[in-house]
């Protein structure tokens, strides 16, 4: 049994140590807001919060995360996320929307940590996470109205 913090909320789940955290996260716990895509750390699509760091869950084994915190999109609500939200809706940020959850998890650690980024910050924080549409002129606009929404 493995013991974690879901969302803020305890949970035990039965299922080996080296499964990805992924699939508990989808396929057991089922929150489907995190999203597959490589499965190789390459895409960024399945990008959660492990004590407040973004990290790919698709290369995070369950193991690993005894007795830590993980938020996933559904479960993110501190001012920085609210920002990013919001950010994103007013600039229409998605278009097929499927990297979209991951894009918003890794904005909301970076201004987590620097609440304004510059182009060059942004853009070393968000290159891991791959947009087939290419969103990402409006995602770095997006971030940059969040830092100002969090000023306010
Ligand atoms: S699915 Fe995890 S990085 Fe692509
Ligand atoms: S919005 Fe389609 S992959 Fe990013």
């Amino acid at each position: 049994m493995i013991k974690f913090k879901l969302n803020n909320e305890e949970r035990t789940v039965d299922a080996d140590p080296d499964t990805p955290l992924l699939w508990v996260i989808r396929d057991e716990i089922g929150l489907t807001g995190t999203k597959f895509g490589c499965g190789q750390g390459l895409c960024g699509a399945c990008t959660v919060h492990l004590d407040g760091e973004a990290v790919r869950s698709c290369q995070t084994f369950v193991g690993d995360v005894e007795g830590l915190s993980v938020t996933t999109i559904e479960g993110i609500g501190s001012k920085a996320a609210k920002a990013v939200q919001t950010a994103w809706q007013s600039l229409e940020v998605p278009q097929c929307g499927y990297c979209q959850s991951g894009q918003i998890m890794q904005a909301t650690a970076l201004l987590t940590e620097n609440a304004k980024p510059s182009d060059a910050e942004i853009d070393e924080a968000m290159n891991g996470n791959v947009c087939r549409c290419a969103t990402y002129v409006r995602i770095r606009k997006a971030i940059h109205h969040a830092s100002e929404l969090m000023e306010a």
